[in-house]
């Protein structure tokens, strides 16, 4: 028998048994809320990996051991004080397997929605040359799937939007990101496939090719497949090439915008990025090439004298080269700037300075990827000043 109820979990260890994409919506909530997770499993999916590289949640490699719960002298502390066991193997036999072993040691358990989830890797895909002939042949779809790409904005399942929502709870198919909204997915209907194909920057990632196979291969089964990300698919979110590939195989496409970090990143700590006094404009750009790098191809110079806000999102390792630069170029060093850091996230953060030491306080804070850097005079507002 269970009883369902709202668990206070905030401070509260919390062992989730499984690396499932069917637990990536409780274990984002359980981040949410304020809980320390713990997942034990070979295996995770690749969002919950992200999240243990980014220090998020422990990480045990391994199986579980009949110790782990039963005997709190031998278990390892992490595992013997965790009130709450959530068992997310992916699989209804060691789910229950699961559940009886944490009732036996007197722990409250639950499942992570019992929806059967693929893994990216385990799907059967086209190969490529059937998939060119497919293409060429340029045949009508033999089912009316189509792909809806929805912007889930900065993380926070608060700001993904209403139609944004429901795209979620009507598909049949989710194919999604480490830095979407993951709690929403327990919105997702009973019976609908996760799939996690999260990028981790310069880790795991699921080739850009094989994603755009995965949306067109289930589209073209006949399902509704929602291709959930962070932010807006169409800032720095390859939203484009999904959807020509979609295109290309006759799918029809449905855009929801997001909310991009670029805009809510800055918004969630008080800085406007526009201001009738200070600027008419911003400019967003992504800092993941250094400038100098011959694949760069900004115009620095032109940055530096545009006189608009300038938002820079992938940018947290190239900082000091970007500051660098612009001051090279004429932007004065006094100029404010700020770094902010998850977003909309349990674990949001801000620094202040200026362009000339924005990128040494980002490191001294210890403000990592995701993060975005907004560097103008908007970045010092002050809203009771004016
Ligand atoms: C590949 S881009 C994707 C951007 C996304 N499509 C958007 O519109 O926000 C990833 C970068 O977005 C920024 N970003 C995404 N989510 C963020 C968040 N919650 N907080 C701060 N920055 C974020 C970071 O600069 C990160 O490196």
């Amino acid at each position: 028998m269970s009883y369902p109820a709202d668990l206070e979990v905030h401070g509260r260890r919390v062992l989730v048994v499984g690396g499932h994409p069917a637990g990536l919506a409780p274990v984002s909530r359980l981040l949410a809320e304020g809980a320390l997770v713990t997942v034990v499993a070979p295996e995770v999916a690749t969002s919950l990996r992200d999240l243990a590289e980014r220090g998020l949640i422990t990480w045990l490699a391994r199986d579980l051991v009949a110790h782990d719960l039963a005997d709190p002298a031998l278990a390892d502390p992490a595992l013997a004080e965790a009130a709450l066991v959530v068992a997310a193997t992916g699989a209804d036999a060691s789910d229950t397997a699961v559940r009886a072993a944490a009732a036996t040691a007197g722990r409250l358990v639950v499942s992570a929605r019992p929806v059967p989830v693929a893994p990216a890797a385990a799907l059967p895909l086209l190969g490529e040359a059937e998939e060119a002939a497919r293409t060429a042949r340029a045949a009508p779809p033999a089912a009316t799937g189509r792909v809806i790409l929805v912007g889930g904005g900065p993380g926070d399942p608060g700001l993904i939007t209403v139609a944004g929502l429901e795209a979620v709870r009507q598909a049949d198919v989710l194919v999604c990101d480490r830095l979407a909204p993951l709690t929403v997915l327990s919105q997702a209907r009973p019976g609908a496939t996760v799939i996690d194909v999260a990028k981790i920057p310069r880790g795991h990632f699921t080739p850009q090719e094989e994603i755009n196979q995965i949306l067109v291969q289930h589209a073209r089964a006949g399902r509704v497949v929602v291709r959930l990300k962070g932010g807006d698919n169409f800032v720095f979110g390859r939203g484009g090439e999904e959807w020509q590939a979609c295109a290309a195989a006759g799918l029809a496409v449905e855009v929801i915008p997001g909310v991009s970090s670029a805009l809510a990143a800055p918004s969630l700590v008080g800085i406007p990025l526009t201001h009738r006094q200070l600027t008419q404009g911003f400019t967003v750009v992504s800092g993941h090439l250094p400038p100098g790098d011959p694949d760069c191809t900004l115009d620095w110079a032109a940055l530096a004298r545009a006189n608009t806000t300038l938002v820079i999102l992938m940018g947290v390792a190239t900082l000091p080269a970007i500051t660098a630069e612009l001051q090279a170029r004429g932007l004065p060093g006094p100029t404010p700037a700020a770094t902010v850091a998850n977003a909309g996230l349990p674990g949001q953060r801000a620094v202040r300075g200026t362009l000339a030491d924005i990128a040494e306080v980002t490191a001294a804070a210890g403000l990592a990827a995701p993060a975005v850097t907004v560097i103008g005079a908007v970045a010092g507002f002050d809203p009771h000043a004016g």
